[in-house]
C-alpha cells in the first residue's frame, strides 16, 4: 500500500526529489510535534515579503490608478527564493518557531486550477523549518486572496465561504504532516477595529474609488479583497468560514494540531473624562471572534487606544508614537492578554507584537517590557504559550509601503542582502533563556 507520505510525495510529481528531502525531514518531525512548550519566534507574511505575487488581489490594486497604495509591493524581501535562508537564519537566533502565511493565489491562481507546485513549495518550506528544529506555525490566510476570488466578491458574500473551506482542506490535505500550529484568518476583526479609528473615516471614499478602479482595470463588475470589505457585511461570513474552515482542517488532519483565530486587538482604554466606548467596542472588535469556534486565540497588539463612546480618541499629546503614527506602547500587550483571559478560557499565543521604529535601541526595550508583560500574566496562571514578534523582516507594510520598519532584520532593497539588528540577537538571547525558573507554560 502506497503509504499517505509517499502518496503526497507522488502526487506533488517528484517522487525522488521530494522523498529524499521528506525522509529526512520525517524524523524531524516525530521529535517536533510533541507539545514544544513555551513558543519563542517571529512572524512574516507572505505577500509582505516574498516578491512577485501576481494573481493576488491586492496586486490588482496596487497597479490600477487611482490607488490607495503608497508603495506597490513589487520583490518585497525577495522570500520566495530567500525563505531558506531566512528560516535559517531565525533558527540562527535561538528562536523555536516560524510562524508565515501561505499565499492562496500561488495555490489556486484560477478558480479550481490548482498549482501542485505551488504546495510542493509550501512543503519545502515546512520541511526546512522542520530540519531547523523549530515548529511551523501556519496561517492559512494573512489578508490577501486571488484575484478571481475578490472580483467574485470576496468575503462580501456568502459565496466566499465553500472556496476558502476547499483550500483549506486541500491545504491541510497534502501538508497537514508538518505543521505544528496553524490559525485560518490573520486579524479578521482588522475592518472592525479600524472603523474606530477617525483617521479612517475619511478615507472610506478613496478605498472606495481604488476598488472601482481595480474592478475596470481587471474588466470585473466588483472588487473585494477582504482586507478592504465592508467589515459589516463581512464578520458574519468570515465567522462561518473560519467556523467551517475550522472543523475541516481537523477533520482532515485528524486532530493533528490546533487550529485558531489571530486578532487584531489594541489595548483599549476608558478615556480620563466622558463617556467611554470601551465596552461597545470589544463587543464589535472582539467578542464575536472569542465566542467563535476554535483551539486558541492569537492575540496581536501593537498599541493602546483611548475610545470614546463612538469612536477612538486622539493619542494622547506628548506621547511616543511609533512610525505607524499610533503609540508605541509595549506594556499594551500584557492588558489586552489579561482582557482575553478575562472572557475565554482558550489558550492564548501572542502571534504578534512589535514596533516599527528605524532606532533599534527602541526596539530591544520594547521587546524587555513586551515579554515582562508575557511573563506577568505567566505567573498569573494565565495560560499564554508563546511570544513572537513580528515582524523577522523589515518588509512591505500595507498601505505604508516600505516606509515602517518592524523587522529585526534589515533588508537591502537592491541586494535584498540580509543584516540582524541588535534587537535580533536581543529577541534571540530571550528565547534561547526561555522562561524564568519555575515558570512553565501548559
Ligand atoms: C498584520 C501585519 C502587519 C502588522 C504591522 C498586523 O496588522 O498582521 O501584516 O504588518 O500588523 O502593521
Amino acid at each position: 500500500m502506497v503509504s499517505q507520505f509517499d502518496r503526497r510525495a507522488v502526487m506533488l510529481g517528484g517522487a525522488v526529489a521530494a522523498g529524499a528531502v521528506v525522509s529526512a525531514a520525517q524524523a524531524k518531525v516525530a521529535k517536533t510535534l510533541a507539545r514544544p512548550g513555551f513558543l519563542w519566534g517571529s512572524a512574516g507574511a507572505a505577500y509582505q515579503i516574498e516578491g512577485g505575487n501576481y494573481a493576488s488581489d491586492l496586486w490588482v490594486m496596487e497597479h490600477a490608478k487611482p490607488t490607495i497604495f503608497k508603495d506597490p509591493s513589487g520583490d518585497a524581501a525577495d522570500s520566495y527564493n530567500r525563505v531558506w535562508e531566512d528560516i535559517a537564519l531565525a533558527a540562527s537566533l535561538g528562536f523555536n518557531t516560524h510562524r508565515f502565511s501561505i499565499e492562496w493565489s500561488r495555490i489556486e491562481p484560477e478558480p479550481g486550477q490548482i498549482s501542485l507546485a505551488g504546495i510542493a513549495y509550501y512543503r519545502r518550506v515546512l520541511e526546512t523549518i522542520r530540519r531547523h528544529g523549530m515548529t511551523p506555525f501556519v496561517t492559512y490566510n494573512h489578508f490577501t486572496t486571488p484575484r478571481w476570488f475578490a472580483a467574485a466578491g470576496g468575503f462580501e458574500t456568502r459565496d466566499g465561504i465553500a472556496p476558502f473551506v476547499r483550500y483549506c482542506t486541500l491545504i491541510t490535505q497534502h501538508l497537514d504532516d508538518l505543521i505544528g500550529l496553524a490559525s485560518t484568518f490573520n486579524e479578521p476583526n482588522l475592518g472592525a477595529l479600524v472603523s474606530w479609528s477617525p483617521a479612517i473615516r475619511p478615507l472610506r471614499p478613496y478605498i472606495e474609488m481604488s476598488r472601482k478602479a481595480a474592478a475596470a482595470s481587471i474588466g470585473a463588475a466588483r472588487f473585494a479583497p477582504p482586507v478592504l470589505g465592508d467589515f459589516r457585511i463581512q464578520q458574519p461570513i468570515m465567522i462561518e468560514a473560519h467556523e467551517r474552515a475550522h472543523e475541516a482542517i481537523r477533520k482532515a488532519s485528524n486532530d493533528r494540531y490546533l487550529v485558531g483565530v489571530t486578532l487584531s486587538l489594541n489595548d483599549e482604554r476608558a478615556p480620563a473624562s466622558g463617556p467611554s466606548g470601551v465596552e461597545a467596542k470589544q463587543a464589535q472588535v472582539m467578542l464575536p471572534w472569542l465566542a467563535a469556534q476554535g483551539d486558541f486565540i492569537g492575540v496581536q497588539n501593537y498599541t493602546y487606544t483611548e475610545v470614546g463612546p463612538d469612536a477612538d480618541l486622539p493619542a494622547p499629546k506628548g506621547v511616543e508614537l511609533s512610525q505607524m503614527g499610533y503609540p508605541a506602547a509595549p506594556e499594551a500587550l500584557e492588558a489586552v492578554i489579561r482582557t482575553v483571559a478575562n472572557h475565554t478560557n482558550k489558550p492564548i499565543y501572542v502571534t504578534e507584537n512589535g514596533v516599527a521604529t528605524e532606532d533599534d535601541i527602541r526596539r530591544v526595550a520594547f521587546i524587555d517590557r513586551a515579554v515582562a508583560g508575557v511573563v506577568n500574566c505567566l505567573r498569573d496562571g494565565i495560560d499564554v504559550r508563546g511570544y513572537i514578534h513580528w515582524s523577522l523582516l523589515d518588509n512591505w507594510e500595507w498601505f505604508s509601503g516600505y516606509g515602517p520598519k518592524f523587522g529585526l532584520v534589515a533588508i537591502d532593497r537592491a541586494t535584498f542582502a540580509r543584516t540582524p539588528k541588535p534587537s535580533a540577537r536581543h529577541m534571540g538571547a530571550i528565547a534561547r533563556k526561555g522562561l524564568p525558573a519555575g515558570l512553565k507554560s501548559r
